[in-house]
C-alpha cells in the first residue's frame, strides 16, 4: 500500500484548493501541508493579526494565491470563489477566541455565522455555472455541543449548543451548513459539504493571545513564571497536525463519496485528555521554568470538561490520532525552542515536522479508507 503522503498527493496534486484563514495558525500549517502535497492554493483571510506570525515565517504570500479579504464581504468572497473555481474548499477563517467573543459578540457571530453562510452561498452560485465536483470542509469546533460538563464523550449526533458567543456561533455555523446541505447540496449536487469539529490544538507557530501554550512560551522566553488561569480545566489537546490530517483525509474521501457529507469529530483518544496544569508541567520538562496558579473565581465562564468521541472518523475515514500527549508537547516545545534560537529555521522546521508526522502516521497504519 502507498504511504499516506503518496495517497494524499495523488488526490491534491495539481488541484485547486480555496483555503480561508491561511494567515492564522491552523491555516498556515494547512497551507504548508497542501503546498507540500502539490496543490494550487488560494488563501482568503484578513491581514495577519500577530507578530511574529507563522504565515510570514513560512513566506506563504509568495507561494500561494494570497488574498486579503473579509468573509463578511459576500460580494468579494463570491467573486473570488467564482473566479478561482476550486476543487476543494477548507473554511478555517473565524474569530476563534472564547474570551474575545464575550467582548465582541456581534463581530464573532458576523464572522463565524454569516462568514460561513456567505461561503456556502458562493458555492451554491458556483454550482449554477460549473458542474465539476467540489468537496468543502467547514471547520467548526468541539465547543459547538451543548456541554453538560459531565464525562460524556460527545458524538456527532449529540445536541448542539454552546455557552458563550464563540461556541454558539460555531453551533449556528453547523446548523446553517446542514440546512444548506439538505436544501441545495443533496442528491445530484456536485457540491459535497462536511463539517469538522476539532478539540484544542497546540503546536509551534501559534502566537495568539489567551492560549495556554503561546502564553507559556512568551513567559519562558522572558524567564518569567507562567500564569495559569484554569489549571484544572480538562481539554482534548492534540497537535495541530492531527485535525489537519483529519481535514485532508475527510476532504479527499468526501470528494469521492457523498455519504461522508456530514459532521466529524477530531480529537485525541479519550485517555489522552489532560488538564491545563498537566500541559504546563509537560512543557516545563523541555523548557525549564515555573508556573503559578492565577485562577480567578469571578472570571468569565469557560468550559472545564470536554470529551469527544472520535469513533466516526476512525471507522469511516481511517483517521486516528498519531502523536500521544508527551510527543505532542515535545514537538510543540521543540518548534518554539528552535524558533527562539534561530527564527530563520522556522520554515524548514515546520516542513520537517509535517514529514515526521506523515512518517509516524504511516507507521501507525493510517491510510485512506
Ligand atoms: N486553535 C484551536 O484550538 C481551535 C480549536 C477548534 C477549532 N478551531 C477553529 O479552527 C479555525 C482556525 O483557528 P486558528 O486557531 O488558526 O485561529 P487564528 O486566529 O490563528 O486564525 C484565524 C484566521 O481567520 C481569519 N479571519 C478572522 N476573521 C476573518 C474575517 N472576518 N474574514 C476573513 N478572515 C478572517 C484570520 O485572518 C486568520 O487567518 C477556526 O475556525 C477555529 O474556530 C481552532
Amino acid at each position: 500500500m502507498s504511504s499516506l503522503h503518496a495517497q494524499l498527493s495523488n488526490i491534491y496534486r495539481g488541484k485547486k484548493v480555496f483555503l480561508t484563514g491561511h494567515t492564522g495558525f491552523k491555516g498556515a500549517w494547512l497551507a504548508e501541508w497542501l503546498l507540500q502535497l502539490g496543490a494550487e492554493v488560494h488563501g482568503y483571510a484578513l491581514e495577519p493579526a500577530t507578530t511574529p506570525v507563522l504565515f510570514q515565517q513560512l513566506n506563504l504570500a509568495s507561494r500561494l494565491h494570497h488574498q486579503i479579504g473579509d468573509v463578511r464581504n459576500f460580494k468579494l468572497l463570491q467573486e473570488s470563489i467564482l473566479s478561482f473555481q476550486p476543487d476543494f474548499v477548507f473554511h478555517l477563517a473565524a474569530q476563534p477566541l472564547v474570551r474575545y467573543s464575550y467582548q465582541e459578540p456581534l463581530e464573532t457571530y458576523e464572522t463565524n455565522v454569516m462568514g460561513t453562510l456567505h461561503l456556502l452561498e458562493a458555492l451554491r452560485e458556483l454550482q449554477k455555472i460549473s458542474s465539476h465536483r467540489i468537496a468543502a470542509v467547514m471547520v467548526t469546533t468541539d465547543k459547538c455541543y451543548e456541554n453538560k460538563e459531565d464525562q460524556t464523550a460527545y458524538h456527532e449526533d449529540h445536541p448542539l449548543g454552546g455557552h458563550d458567543p464563540y461556541s454558539s456561533s460555531k453551533a449556528m455555523a453547523e446548523i446553517g451548513t446542514a440546512a444548506y446541505r439538505r436544501s441545495y447540496f443533496s442528491n445530484a449536487s456536485a457540491v459535497h459539504v462536511a463539517t469538522a469539529r476539532a478539540g484544542n490544538v497546540i503546536g509551534g507557530g501559534d502566537w495568539s493571545a489567551d492560549r495556554i501554550v503561546p502564553d507559556a512560551i512568551r513567559a519562558l522566553e522572558k524567564k518569567e513564571p507562567i500564569f495559569v488561569r484554569n489549571p484544572s480545566s480538562v481539554r482534548p489537546w492534540q497537535h495541530v497536525l492531527e485535525p489537519l490530517c483529519g481535514y485532508l483525509m475527510l476532504g479527499a474521501q468526501l470528494m469521492q463519496d457523498r455519504e461522508l457529507a456530514g459532521a466529524f469529530n477530531f480529537g485525541p483518544h479519550p485517555e489522552e485528555n489532560y488538564c491545563v496544569a498537566d500541559v504546563v508541567t509537560e512543557v516545563l520538562k523541555s523548557w525549564p521554568g515555573s508556573w503559578q496558579d492565577r485562577s480567578d473565581p469571578t472570571a468569565l465562564h469557560e468550559a472545564r470538561h470536554l470529551n469527544l468521541s472520535i469513533k466516526k472518523a476512525v471507522d469511516l475515514l481511517g483517521w486516528s490520532p498519531v502523536w500521544n500527549f508527551e510527543k505532542t508537547i515535545t514537538k510543540t516545545v521543540e518548534w518554539y525552542r528552535l524558533h527562539h534560537e534561530d527564527p530563520k529555521s522556522t520554515r524548514a522546521l515546520t516542513q520537517e515536522q509535517i514529514v515526521s508526522y506523515e512518517a509516524d502516521a504511516e507507521a501507525s497504519g493510517i491510510s485512506l479508507s
